[in-house]
């Protein structure tokens, strides 16, 4: 083997071995809440950052567990609801600033108290940024006292740049800096257990 050959392939496997350390980065760093597992990471990413949707697989996801994904260079939030996280959506209303979602970013069949399809709507698929200036909020899953959302908290979203909240289903709390829930993307259940984010052309409604 000539020596360009050699290094040739030094290169591939050095490429090989950055590209795992990248994903591996992103599955740590990017919001695991509870168990840490392998993100599906189809397509490739360069076909990401081109904007390509993303299927993630949630079966290890169990209820009340969150994960990251990322899609077109932009954390997407995926959280499988408890009923308790599901029924705290409708004791926080009053203090909501638009809880209808009629001035947000969300697909029709999104348009809902749970901003999720209706067929699975524990399922949360929202992109985990604020819309006051673009921060990414951190998650407060756990129901009860918390010490950026409140006393009687029902969980949400907490924004560390300028302190605005969301409740569960990324809608915005009155009185903070940004006036407008978080953005849902458009997503497809492929099957029961993978969704793909980005599209929704398949969808039959
Ligand atoms: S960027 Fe989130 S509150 Fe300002």
């Amino acid at each position: 083997m000539s020596s360009n050959e050699d290094s040739t392939n030094e290169n591939r496997s050095r490429r090989r071995f950055i590209t795992g350390l990248t994903s591996a980065a992103w599955a740590v760093g990017a919001g695991f809440s509870v168990t840490p597992f392998v993100l599906s990471m189809n397509p490739s990413a360069r076909a990401k950052n081109a904007g390509a949707p993303v299927e993630f697989d949630f079966s290890k996801l169990q209820l009340g567990q969150m994960v990251k994904v990322e899609w077109r260079g932009q954390p997407v939030v995926v959280l499988r609801r408890t009923p308790e996280m599901m029924s705290g959506l409708s004791d926080v209303t009053n203090l909501l600033a638009d809880p209808d979602s009629v001035g947000s970013v969300q697909p029709t069949y999104a348009l809902n108290a749970a901003r999720a399809d209706t067929d699975r709507n524990d399922v949360l698929v929202m992109l985990s940024v604020c819309t006051h200036l673009g921060c990414s909020p951190v998650e407060k899953l756990a129901v009860g006292p918390d010490p950026e959302m409140g006393e009687d908290s029902k969980g949400g979203f907490f924004c560390p740049c300028h302190g605005s909240k969301f409740d569960l289903a990324g809608r915005v709390y009155k009185n903070v800096p940004a006036n407008k829930n978080m953005d849902i993307p458009p997503y497809q259940f492929l099957n029961e257990n993978v969704i793909l984010i980005g599209d929704d052309s398949a969808r039959v409604s």
